[in-house]
């Protein structure tokens, strides 16, 4: 069984059960079928563990007398066998004095059931995990050192694994990473361990991250960090400078509001700095002029969401004369594109964790390839393992579905195609000449203006019921089409289809009828073509929603408007996209779905 979930773990908390469904709740974005903590006191160790949600676990949590001033949590998604009580971590040995919670996978966990199982283990799980605590509780008997026989079972291990342990009698937790990301939470007479920051964000900004093969026996009192061989590494505390408000919903009900409203807060910190309209220009601080020189073809690597802000980066890039293709990572993996010495590999990944984006960015890099990661999360594995990386400085973001970091992404990408195009096609200038630095500033006040007067609550009463919804675009609007029926689907579970406009009548305009509302995207670039593909849907009977200014042609033509205030062509769909982001957000809240953690989804998704 394949897991990919959120761990944490605090040391000195007077209220250790509160602070881990403190941390937990923070995690479900990386999963929510089942959840966990062992919490270990001078009695030892009580483990309290529920299949669903975070809240399942409070309750049962409610109902015992769990205490101890250490523990450790789990948040679980599984890939696949089902999620029960069983299956939920944390996981014991046989005679239940370590407890054990894990993020990744144990590859030759079938290898390790086998062999304890014939030494007399009892395994009571489908788990790849469960061989952990029994192995360390073998080793534990060996010898009089924990922290050896710790070190013991980790050699044992293939695979990746961010793990926390708690054994009876000790007065620390036990963790270490390989390939999954772990954190160090810094406070006063307090430590905590997490998967990532929000988990602690309420009672600590310190942080140490973790790197692969770190090996941390975390107290009240302080923390030792050293490597498998057991010599002593050092590690860079940092300040984050995320609040706990970031972690938390605040007025909104649901983390997609907040950040679909944090929307123009997110924009301006994306241009901070980089975008100047007076001196027309743009600079980012992680590459100098020459950072580019070389560079011939783009190739950029993305899954999901992050995909479709690639493909709008990519059509961004080919319009300023750089050839630039848009690849889904687990496509790319399997069917690279050919490179050159001038070929960057662009990983869009807004965690830097995605196992899909990242073996496609290892691909490029095996191949000698330059890689360059565009993400929001500072300290992830994307950032840390490309030869470059670029910041979208979103802030966390908790909903599963992907909003205000799309737009951030865009617009990050804008102003590296910007840049690659001054030093690869030594072209200066047009940009500065549409406008599009002004454009760039004047982005957040239009997105204000929608989030102020928006239609989309009365459109998505009129079109919930809907058999299908379709949506079309030409040029950027293409990548907006998909991301608006990824959206819809995803948290409001109907079905929803993007297509290049001029590919409907290629076939799937034979779907389209009375009960298909049908999404045009207009940007202002092709918006007579455009229209024509509208006029076609309505011969069809299809009600036609333009997401267009009003002043466009097919504005014209549609039954329901969705306005987008002026701007640049090049960035009118990402004020079209928050029209849609917020059309599903009222869809899937009408329908009453669990918007912020759709079913089988999570947000991290660290297995390929
Ligand atoms: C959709 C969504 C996913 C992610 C995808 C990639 O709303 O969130 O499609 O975009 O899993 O994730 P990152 O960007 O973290 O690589």
């Amino acid at each position: 069984m394949v897991t990919m979930c959120g761990i944490t773990a605090c040391v000195g908390r007077e209220q250790t059960a509160d602070d881990l469904l403190t941390g937990l709740q923070n995690l479900e974005y990386r999963g929510y079928d089942s959840a966990g903590v062992a919490l270990q006191n001078g009695d030892g160790v009580t483990v309290c563990k529920r299949e669903g949600e975070v809240s399942s676990l409070c309750e049962a949590l409610s109902t015992t007398q769990a205490g101890g001033d250490i523990g450790i949590g789990h948040t679980r998604w599984s890939t696949h066998g089902p999620p029960s009580d069983a299956n939920a971590h944390p996981h014991t040995d046989c005679t239940g004095q370590v407890a054990v919670v894990h993020n990744g996978i144990i590859e030759n966990h079938g290898d390790l059931r086998s062999e304890l199982t014939a030494r007399g283990h009892k395994l009571t799980s489908e788990t790849d995990t469960e061989v952990v605590p029994h192995l360390l509780a073998e080793y534990l008997a060996e010898t009089d050192s924990t922290i050896a026989a710790f070190r013991k079972t980790l050699r044992r291990l293939d695979g990746s694994y961010a793990l926390a342990v708690v054994v009876e009698g000790e007065d620390a937790v036990y963790a270490a990473r390989a390939g999954s990301p772990l954190v160090l939470g810094i406070g006063e007479d307090s430590h905590f361990l997490s998967s990532d920051v929000p988990a602690f964000l309420e009672f600590t900004d310190r942080v140490i991250y973790l790197e692969d093969s770190d090996v941390a026996v975390v107290r009240d009192d302080g923390y030792e960090i050293t490597d498998l061989a057991g010599d002593s590494v050092d590690r860079s505390e940092t300040t984050v400078d995320w609040v706990p408000e970031d972690a938390r919903k605040g007025e909104h009900d649901h983390f997609m509001h907040k950040e679909i409203h944090e929307q123009p807060t997110a924009l301006r910190q994306a241009v901070r700095g980089r975008v100047d309209p007076d001196a027309g220009d743009v600079s980012l601080d992680e590459f100098g002029v020459d950072s580019f020189a070389g560079v011939e073809d783009v190739q950029f690597v993305a899954c999901g969401t992050s995909y479709h802000a690639a493909l709008y980066g990519a059509q961004l890039l080919t319009d300023r004369g750089i050839r630039a293709t848009a690849h889904l990572a687990s496509e790319f993996v399997v069917n690279p594109p050919p490179a050159t010495e001038g070929t960057l590999v662009v990983g869009v990944t807004q965690s830097g964790e995605t196992a899909d984006t990242l073996a496609a960015l290892r691909d490029a890099a095996s191949r000698d390839v330059r890689t360059l990661a565009v993400t929001n999360v500072v300290s992830s594995t994307a950032a840390r393992e490309c030869d470059d990386a670029l910041f979208i400085r979103a802030g966390p973001e908790i909903g599963v579905a992907a909003t205000k970091t799309f737009s951030s992404q865009v617009v990050t990408l804008a102003c590296l195609g910007t840049l690659l195009s001054e030093s690869i096609t030594d072209r200066k200038g047009r940009a500065e000449e549409d406008n599009l630095y002004t454009a760039l500033h004047a982005l957040p006040d239009a997105v204000d203006t929608i989030l102020g007067q928006t239609a989309t609550p009365n459109v998505a009463r009129r079109f919930r019921e809907s058999e299908s919804h379709f949506f079309i675009g030409r040029h950027t609007a293409h990548a907006v089409a998909l991301e608006g029926a990824l959206k819809l689907k995803e948290i409001s579970y109907e079905h929803a289809e993007g297509f290049p406009a001029g590919e409907l009548k290629h076939g799937p305009l034979a779907l389209v009828t009375e009960r298909t509302p049908v999404f045009a995207i207009a940007t202002g670039r092709n918006d007579e073509k455009l229209r024509s593909n509208v006029e076609e849907v309505r011969a069809r009977s299809a009600p036609v929603i333009a997401v267009a200014s009003p002043e466009s042609p097919v504005a014209d033509v549609a039954d329901e408007v969705l306005a987008i205030p002026e701007t640049h062509p090049d960035l009118a769909g990402i004020l079209a996209n928050v029209q849609l982001q917020l059309y599903s957000y009222h869809v899937a809240a009408l329908l009453d779905r669990p918007i912020d953690k759709p079913r089988n989804l999570a947000k991290s998704v660290t297995v390929e």
